[in-house]
C-alpha cells in the first residue's frame, strides 16, 4: 500500500507550512535548535518503557537503560539526595505535576494545596482530578507568589498539612517562587508535615546554569520537581521529567504480573522514543553545551528587552528570565508571531534557536501597527 499522489502532496504542503510557522513562532517556550534526525532509525521500533524505569520488564523493546541515565542527569542538576530519589520520563510537565500532587495526596490525604494565581491552567484541573482541597494565593505583579498572602492563609489552617505548589517560572512572566523562603515561612510556624513541589516546566531545563541559581531544587527543600522535555531541551515530541524523594514514591507502586514490573507511573505504556531524544540532547551538548545554549538565549532576551524599550514599548523581564513581557499588540501581530497573550500582556520567550532578525521583524510589525492606528487598543 502506498499513499496517493494527492496525499503525498498534502503532506509536503503541510511540511512547508510548518517551516513557515516555525520562522514566526516567538511566543512559546519551545526550542528548535537540536537536530534529532540521527535518531530516525529508532522510529522503526515500538519503544515502550512501560512501568518503573529502574526495574526490568518482560517487553524488551525499550530504552529503560537510557531513561535511567537521563534521570540521573536531571537528578544531579537538581541536587536530588543521593540514593534518595526516584523519577520517570513523562508525557510532559502537566503529567509530572499531576504525579507530584498524587504523591503529596497519598502522603497527606487531608493536606491543602496552595498554588498562586499565576500557576499554569492545568494545575486546577489536576487538583480537581485528584479531589484535593486547594486554595489560590495572590501573585505579585512579576508573577511570583505573594508570600504574605501565603503566610496568612496557611496560618489559619495550621491543622491541615500544607502542600505548596511552587512555580519555577510562571507561564506568562517567568516569575519564580522562592522555595527557600517558602520553607522558612513554614519553619516560622513550626509546621512539620509539609510537601513542596517545584513546577519547573521551562526553567528546570536551565535553572542550575543561572548565576546565582534560583531557589528551585531538592537542596532548597523541594520534595518533587517536574520539567518539560520539549521546552529548553528541544525535544520535538512533548515529554517531561518528574523526580521525587523516594520515600514518597515507596507509598504508591504495586507489582503487576502482566508487565512483569512495578506500576509506579501514571501512564501504563510510556514513550521510549522521547527518552532517546532527551538522552541524545544531553550527551551531544553536556553541561557546558547546555550552558552555552542558555547564554545565547539570555543574550537575545537582553537584546529584545533593550530594543523594545528603546522603541518606547514598556517591556519587562524578571531577572535571569528568557521571557520578555510587553503590552498586547493588535490581533494581527499576535496572530502572525504566535504570541502567547493573557489579556493586556503578551510575551516572547527567547529560546536558543531564535535570531535577532526575528525580534527586529516583530518589533517593526508592532511599530507599524501603532503608526497605522495611533492610540488604538488591541
Ligand atoms: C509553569 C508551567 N507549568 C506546567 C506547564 C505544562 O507543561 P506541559 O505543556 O509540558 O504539559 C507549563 C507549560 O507551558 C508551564 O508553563
Amino acid at each position: 500500500m502506498a499513499l496517493s499522489v494527492a496525499d503525498r502532496d498534502r503532506l509536503n504542503r503541510h511540511l512547508e507550512q510548518l517551516a513557515e510557522y516555525r520562522e514566526t513562532e516567538l511566543g512559546y517556550p519551545v526550542a528548535f535548535d537540536i537536530d534529532f534526525k540521527p535518531l530516525l532509525p529508532y522510529l522503526g521500533y515500538s519503544l515502550n518503557n512501560v512501568g518503573d524505569p529502574f526495574l526490568d520488564a518482560h517487553y524488551r523493546i525499550n530504552s529503560r537503560e537510557f531513561e535511567r541515565e537521563v534521570l540521573q542527569f536531571f537528578a544531579e542538576l537538581s541536587h536530588a539526595p543521593k540514593d534518595g530519589w526516584w523519577g520517570y520520563v513523562t508525557n510532559g510537565g502537566t503529567e509530572g505535576n499531576l504525579y507530584a500532587m498524587y504523591l503529596a495526596r497519598e502522603m497527606f490525604p487531608n493536606g491543602i494545596v496552595y498554588f498562586s494565581r499565576d500557576s499554569h491552567y492545568s494545575v486546577a484541573k489536576n487538583l480537581h482530578f485528584l479531589g484535593m482541597r486547594n486554595i489560590m494565593i495572590r501573585s505579585q505583579p512579576n508573577g511570583e507568589m505573594d508570600y504574605d498572602d501565603l503566610r496568612e492563609t496557611v496560618r489559619i489552617r495550621r491543622d491541615a498539612p500544607p502542600i505548596i505548589f511552587a512555580n519555577i517560572g510562571t507561564t506568562m512572566t517567568e516569575g519564580r517562587d522562592d522555595i527557600r523562603l517558602i520553607q522558612s515561612i513554614l519553619d516560622e510556624m513550626a509546621i512539620e508535615k509539609r510537601y513542596i513541589h517545584s513546577d519547573a516546566a521551562l526553567c528546570g531545563g536551565y535553572a542550575a546554569f543561572l548565576d546565582p541559581p534560583p531557589a528551585w531544587d531538592f537542596a532548597d527543600g523541594a520534595d518533587s520537581i517536574a520539567i518539560s522535555g520539549h521546552k529548553f531541551f528541544a525535544m520535538p515530541i512533548p515529554c517531561g521529567i518528574v523526580l521525587a524523594r523516594k520515600r514518597f514514591v515507596d507509598r504508591v507502586g504495586q507489582s503487576v504480573a502482566y508487565i512483569g514490573t512495578r506500576d509506579t507511573t501514571i501512564s501504563g505504556s510510556r514513550n521510549g522514543f522521547t527518552v532517546m531524544g532527551l538522552w541524545y540532547a544531553i550527551r551531544s551538548f553536556g553541561m557546558e553545551g547546555m550552558k552555552q545554549r542558555l547564554n545565547k538565549a539570555m543574550a537575545l532576551a537582553d537584546y529584545a528587552e533593550e530594543r523594545f524599550r528603546e522603541a518606547g514599548i514598556d517591556a519587562k523581564r524578571n531577572k535571569g528570565a528568557l521571557t520578555v513581557v510587553f503590552p498586547t499588540p493588535v490581533e494581527a501581530v499576535c496572530d502572525k508571531w504566535q504570541l502567547a497573550t493573557a489579556g493586556e500582556i503578551s510575551h516572547i520567550v527567547c529560546m536558543p534557536h531564535l535570531r535577532r532578525e526575528q525580534i527586529d521583524a516583530l518589533l517593526e510589525d508592532i511599530l507599524a501597527s501603532e503608526r497605522d492606528s495611533p492610540g488604538m487598543q488591541p
